[in-house]
């Protein structure tokens, strides 16, 4: 059972519901470049609106620090929201004051309005009480839907939970019970798979996984502090030698929790960093002292796969190699394939977010096939700390 309140059995006919989504989409000269986080809010939205209710629709976009800056207007968003959603959208040039009355007033049952960025005041990353009050205003139901933006305490995704009736949105219930199912109450065994550059901008992450997960995968460039700690030599690969002693912190609290550490026994070792570059595969032990290693080798890569096939659940968070230039793509897709393929025959569960990750898995054209790919970067990674979000414990109320 959820812990917060859902909007299964309310009446929203005839109510102005203020929703705050998340509409920070990557945009390039004036144009809505992915447009997943609109396609994944649009179902909740045509709920809403089927259902009678007044949208008022709540964003941030892009962190124009309380000034009006014109490219972070919300108005092409709104407009590329139009398009998803196939209906027409009003828009207020104000998310406050009487631009925002006018629009909200206006809107009929079963109409959808997106108010004008929420950065534009200062006072909404403030969490300042006055802002919430004239948010507030505007609806008589607070639906927070943007679980990307949880790990903010801001007026928009924390502040109004206390001053209306609030709720989750279709979107933050499904984040919070797709990342419930995969680390607070899980089937074990549990395979954590993170990745990315380095460990200085994940060790809460790590710290927190290993108490809760049977088996910790370290890839990418993390990989190779982790091996450094344990004496390999890693050549120049990139390595945080700083951080030798947090990461046999790590591999003890790994120890005492029951959990494996897996670390790559081969990699693809290049002297470049540059796609196509001239590699050889190397045994981890062996890296010459001018190589780098860019990505995991094939018989990490056949550990990995057959590690996986008895799990039951998996939680991913970057990639395990530089997949952005090929072939030291080639780890990232196939464990992605390999999860991608074991979750379509209902033998995973697979849960995956945060920044590059999501990238990482549609390059290898897995995503689809996970149990849940998260909208969110930050949040999903805070989240992996196991920190409380505040837009989520405000909900719990
Ligand atoms: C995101 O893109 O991660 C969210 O929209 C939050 O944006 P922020 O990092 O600017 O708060
Ligand atoms: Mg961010």
């Amino acid at each position: 059972m959820a812990d917060f309140n859902t909007l299964d059995g309310v009446n929203v006919a005839g109510k102005r519901v203020l929703l705050r989504a998340d509409l920070n989409v990557p945009m390039k000269d004036g144009v809505v470049g992915d447009t997943t986080r609109i396609e994944r809010t649009v179902p909740g939205l045509i709920e809403l609106a089927d259902a009678g209710a007044k949208l008022v629709v709540i964003t941030h976009f892009g962190r124009p620090k309380g000034e009006r800056i014109a490219e972070m207007s919300l108005k092409p968003v709104a407009d590329a929201l139009a398009k998803q959603l196939g209906r027409p959208v009003k828009f207020a040039d104000d998310c406050i004051g009487a631009a925002a009355a006018d629009v909200v007033n206006s809107l009929k049952d079963g109409e959808i309005a997106v108010l004008e960025n929420l950065r534009y005041h200062a006072a909404e990353e403030k969490n300042d009480p006055a802002f919430v009050a004239e948010l507030a205003k505007l609806g008589d139901i607070y639906v927070n839907d943007a679980f990307s933006c949880a790990h903010r305490a801001h007026a928009s995704t924390e502040g109004l939970a206390h001053k209306l009736p609030a709720y989750a949105g279709r979107l933050m219930q499904a984040e919070l019970e797709a990342l419930g199912n995969a680390l607070e109450a899980p089937k074990h065994p549990v395979m954590a798979i993170v990745g990315g550059a380095k460990i200085s901008t994940k060790l809460d992450l790590l710290g927190n996984l290993v108490a809760k997960v049977d088996q910790l995968v370290i890839g990418g460039g993390m990989a190779n502090t982790f091996l450094a700690a344990k004496g390999v030599n890693v050549g120049k690969s990139l390595c945080e030698h700083d951080l030798l002693a947090t990461a046999r912190e790590i591999f003890a609290k790994a120890k005492a929790a029951n959990c494996e550490i897996v670390l790559p026994v081969d990699g693809l070792v290049a002297r470049e960093f540059k796609a196509h570059a001239d590699h050889t595969v190397s045994d981890i032990n062996d890296v010459d002292a001018d190589g780098m290693i860019l990505d995991a080798g094939p018989k990490t890569i056949v550990d990995l796969n057959k590690r996986l096939e008895s799990c039951e659940t998996l939680v991913w968070n970057g990639p395990l190699g530089a997949f952005e230039i090929a072939p030291f793509d080639t780890a990232t897709v196939s464990v992605a394939r390999q999860a991608a393929k074991l979750t379509k025959a209902g033998k995973l569960l697979s849960v995956a977010g945060g920044g590059d990750t999501v990238a990482a898995l549609r390059h290898a054209d897995a995503d689809q096939d996970f149990s849940y790919v998260s909208t969110a970067g930050g949040a999903f990674l805070e989240w992996l700390e196991g920190k409380e979000l505040p837009g989520v414990a405000a909900l719990r109320g």
